[in-house]
């Protein structure tokens, strides 16, 4: 006799919001915030750790950002659009140029205090084109059996390939990281952050008894 098939829910899984800008929009935009690092770098801004660099957090006050912000806005809404949290307003608190030379990396990390992150790449080639997400459950790695293909099921790393124009929007709490640069080029990104503007004192009432919804999601 045929056993039925099982349903699988997913219980909690994590949205990472992607989008590669058009060649027209991202080609003058990379342009200037690579000539915006340059200019950073011969000044002695920015804080240089062996071959990584990174700029000031307030680069979305700076002109040469507002080219990027208004597709950092429209990637934000979506993510509140699909995690149901609409009409909330999000402000960015930071925003600054990475340049990682050849070998750099950074490890891991989150970004505490904000809901949302994202980052923007301006150059990326092959050997420094790729960013690590790790599974923010730390109990799944007590046991981790040897497996016959990994899965999203399984693993506790997933990298995603960038490019060019990549903008990626996350949960500010996702620990991520940035391999060693491989190639010959520095890798250089823009990362930021955004928190809801006013949280203490518009959104973060105590959720009891109806905001916790009995009724089960389905994945
Ligand atoms: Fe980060």
């Amino acid at each position: 006799m045929q056993r039925p098939t099982p349903d699988i829910v997913r219980l909690f899984p994590t949205f990472l919001w992607q989008r590669r800008l058009d060649s027209a929009s991202c080609e003058p935009l990379n342009r200037n915030l690579l000539a915006h690092a340059d200019a950073l770098q011969r000044d002695g801004r920015g804080t240089r750790t062996g071959s990584a660099w990174q700029s000031e957090h307030q680069l979305h006050q700076a002109p040469v950002f507002a080219a990027l912000a208004a597709h950092i806005d429209a990637a934000m809404a979506d993510v509140l659009a699909f995690v149901k949290v609409a009409h909330a307003p999000l402000h960015l608190t930071g925003c600054w140029l990475n340049v990682l030379d050849p070998g750099a990396a950074h490890a891991v990390h989150t970004h505490p205090n904000n809901f949302l992150s994202g980052v923007y790449y301006v150059q990326t080639q092959s050997g420094a084109d790729t960013i690590n997400f790790h599974d923010p459950r730390p109990q799944t790695a007590i046991i981790r059996p040897p497996v016959t293909e990994l899965t999203a099921y399984n693993t506790d790393q997933v990298v995603v390939p960038v490019s060019d124009g990549t903008l990626l929007v996350f949960p500010a709490w996702l620990p991520h990281s940035v391999s060693a640069n491989l190639s010959g080029r520095a890798r250089v990104s823009v990362s930021f952050n955004a928190m809801f503007s006013a949280y203490d004192t518009t959104m973060s009432s105590p959720l009891w008894g109806p905001m916790q919804d009995p009724d089960p999601v389905r994945g």
